[in-house]
């Protein structure tokens, strides 16, 4: 499947939680940055993607915690799996080696619209349902 050129922000990614969206409409805008920058700010831009999404899944991880959402360990091994991934493939930039990184930012369009349409939705009512203060927000 060839990479997308683009990724953009759409109604149907927002969840009705207000710093859950904000946090996601920050990730699409910096995966679009991605998707089309030149070799010399791949890896500034992917350190800055993977500390954004170290912070975007541990506050996720929180609310989970604090809400008691049941599929939590579903949830936390998925965004494991993708921080550990990201942060794989920056090192590997870093060396100058940046075809790993480029496929991983390729897919990362397909994985989030996945993600947002499964786990962040099932969070996302949960939160609301227990009354989080993330959903009041
Ligand atoms: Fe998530």
């Amino acid at each position: 499947m060839p990479a997308p050129e683009r990724y953009t922000w759409d109604s149907h990614l927002e969840k009705g939680i207000g710093p859950m969206d904000a946090t996601h409409q920050e990730f699409v805008e910096m995966v679009d940055g991605l998707l089309s920058c030149p070799d010399t700010e791949l890896v500034e831009r992917l350190q800055a993607l993977a500390e954004h999404t170290r912070e975007h899944f541990a506050q996720e991880d929180r609310w989970m915690a604090e809400s008691g959402f049941p599929p939590i360990a579903i949830h936390e091994e998925e965004h494991r799996r993708v921080l550990s991934a990201m942060e794989q493939v920056l090192t590997q930039a870093r060396q100058g080696e940046s075809e790993a990184a480029r496929q991983l930012v390729a897919q990362l369009p397909a994985w989030f619209e996945q993600h947002s349409a499964t786990m962040d939705n099932a969070l996302a009512m949960h939160l609301r349902h227990t009354g989080h203060p993330a959903a009041r927000g």
